[in-house]
């Protein structure tokens, strides 16, 4: 897919196709108007018969359009007039790829940008942010999971690919280098997702935590990152007793995967990225059911979700300092798997009673946790498919967010907000704690069924005290179950926002 930024008239544009926005009520957007003037009122006409009522997302695809130079005219309805949101621009955008996938219009010019989004702040009404939504919205539509479909299943899709030339289309009074810049990041951004969503939809025995150290490895060539990758040794050195008794379960060698990139001023202190990456989780002794526990290979789209914001910062060349700690391994029943009752000791010194050997994302991440503290962290984010109950609380449109810093989750609501990829701040309040107690242990690794993604995340702070620090639970919003299963590649939009936003205060 080839992205463009461009300005001219819609009438005078000779592409495939031209997608112009239409209002409720038959009301034209600038660029429909332009092509009804050039062509006798025949856009009016049409929406005067009835065949589109401008309803949001809604599509008309006219051919030969006399007046205007494109093969194909695309109508997209964007709702009410006046009234056309950050999320419905979005679904305009997606509506409209949508609509010309089984066509043969490749090369197309959208004029969508033009449009005013309302509810919005200043800074979504420029053009460079209805840009780089476009790009990722469309990259985000386009994405399609075939590396594990046989050859007849790839030939026929191929056949079929829709757009594959993308002129965004922006006024001529608008900033043209900064709507430049926005397709630059967007792309950035959209390659970041693409790879986590990748990462994600892998199956486990190919997506092991080998694998995931492969990937970040692989990164040292193209992004100039550097990489590091400790074995169960070494860990054992550390004192990772937590991480590890998670690990003893599997015939997959655990990873510590650790990430630089070092792009900001020498002394500036690093933000740290912590990623939950089981490959695959079982629930270990504590056996989950049956139904569903294909999904438990997206358990790794923390880690994911480390490496794809990686892709999108080194693409940019963000000016900041970050690194990226992964705790990988699975979590299997065996022999020699950890049991209920087991005291682990961790890195921190803490000991833990394994209450219930399903909750190992906490005991991988609380490891990951003290180990970031040699980085001298300005802030670490953990990212974590950690509890089922943060599903329940805010259900698949919200990432949980947790925070010993008011100023930090601040700023991460506002980059969720600013890249559509939202987050709700949750408490932590001591209150919670004392669910935590253990007879045997100074912690015991489950809190009980009350606000059980609180305690989770009470559970992660007691390794967190010496730094600023956020988690993000995402086991809502990392993947899509049913028909449209598959990875969401979120929340590297998110993260991503939130590094740039620090890479311009630096
Ligand atoms: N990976 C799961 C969390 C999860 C469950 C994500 C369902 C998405 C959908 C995690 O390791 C887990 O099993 N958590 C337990 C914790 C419980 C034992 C305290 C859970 O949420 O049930
Ligand atoms: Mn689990
Ligand atoms: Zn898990």
């Amino acid at each position: 897919m080839e992205f463009s930024i461009k300005s001219g008239k819609s009438e005078k544009q000779r592409n495939d196709c031209v997608i112009v926005g239409v209002y409720e009520s038959g009301k034209l957007s600038h660029s429909a108007k332009s092509i009804d003037d050039s062509s006798e009122g025949f856009l009016a006409k049409v929406l005067k018969r009835g065949d589109m009522d401008g309803k949001l997302g809604s599509t008309l695809l006219l051919q030969a359009v006399v007046g205007a130079n494109a093969e194909r005219v695309l109508l997209v309805g964007l709702g009410k007039q006046g009234e056309l949101s950050e999320k419905s621009y979005r679904k305009a955008v997606i509506a409209s790829v949508n609509a010309l996938s089984k066509t043969g219009a490749n090369d197309v010019a959208s004029f969508l940008a033009e449009v005013d989004v309302l509810n919005a702040d200043d800074k979504k009404q420029v053009a460079a942010w209805k840009v780089a939504q476009m790009v990722e919205a469309v990259n985000d539509a386009l994405y399609r999971f075939d590396v594990m479909k046989g050859k007849k299943d790839k030939a026929d899709k191929a056949a079929t690919q829709g757009i594959t030339k993308l002129e965004i289309h922006v006024a001529e009074t608008d900033d043209n280098q900064s709507a430049k810049d926005a397709l630059k990041q967007g792309l950035a951004v959209s390659a970041g997702v693409s790879f986590a969503k990748d990462l994600g939809n892998l199956p486990p025995n190919v997506c092991t935590p080998t694998y995931l150290a492969e990937q970040a490895l692989a990164m040292v060539k193209t992004h100039g990152l550097t990489v590091q990758v400790l074995e169960r040794e070494e860990m054992k050195k550390l004192g990772m007793g937590s991480f590890l008794g998670v690990a003893q379960g599997s015939a997959q060698p655990p990873k510590l995967i650790v990430l630089q990139h070092l792009q900001g001023k020498k002394d500036q202190k690093p933000v740290v990225l912590v990623g939950k990456g089981i490959t695959f989780d079982t629930g270990g002794i504590s056996l989950k059911p049956g139904a569903e526990m294909d999904e438990m290979k997206y358990d790794m789209c923390g880690a994911a979700s480390v490496l794809g914001t990686f892709k999108a910062i080194a693409e940019m060349d963000l000016p900041l300092n970050v690194i990226g700690v992964i705790p990988a391994c699975e979590n299997m029943p065996d022999a020699d798997a950890i049991r209920p009752g087991d005291v682990l000791t961790s890195m921190s010194g803490q000991t833990i009673e394994v209450l219930n050997t399903d909750a190992e994302g906490r005991l991988i991440l609380c490891d990951a946790l003290t180990y970031a503290e040699k980085f001298e962290p300005s802030a670490v984010i953990d990212i974590a498919t950690l509890t089922g109950a943060c599903v329940i609380a805010l259900g698949h449109h919200a990432s949980g967010l947790f925070s010993n810093q008011d100023r930090l989750a601040k700023e991460l609501l506002a980059a969720g907000e600013d890249a559509l990829d939202r987050a709700w701040h949750m408490p932590l309040w001591e209150e919670y704690q004392p669910q935590l107690d253990s007879n045997f242990a100074d912690i015991a690794n489950i809190g009980g069924r009350a606000g059980g993604s609180i305690t989770a995340a009470c559970f992660l702070s007691r390794f967190t005290k010496k730094y600023h620090w956020a988690h993000l639970d995402i086991a809502g919003t990392a993947w899509k179950s049913g028909k449209e299963k598959g990875s969401t590649g979120r929340p590297v939009p998110l993260l991503t926002q939130f590094l740039k936003h620090r890479a311009a205060k630096a």
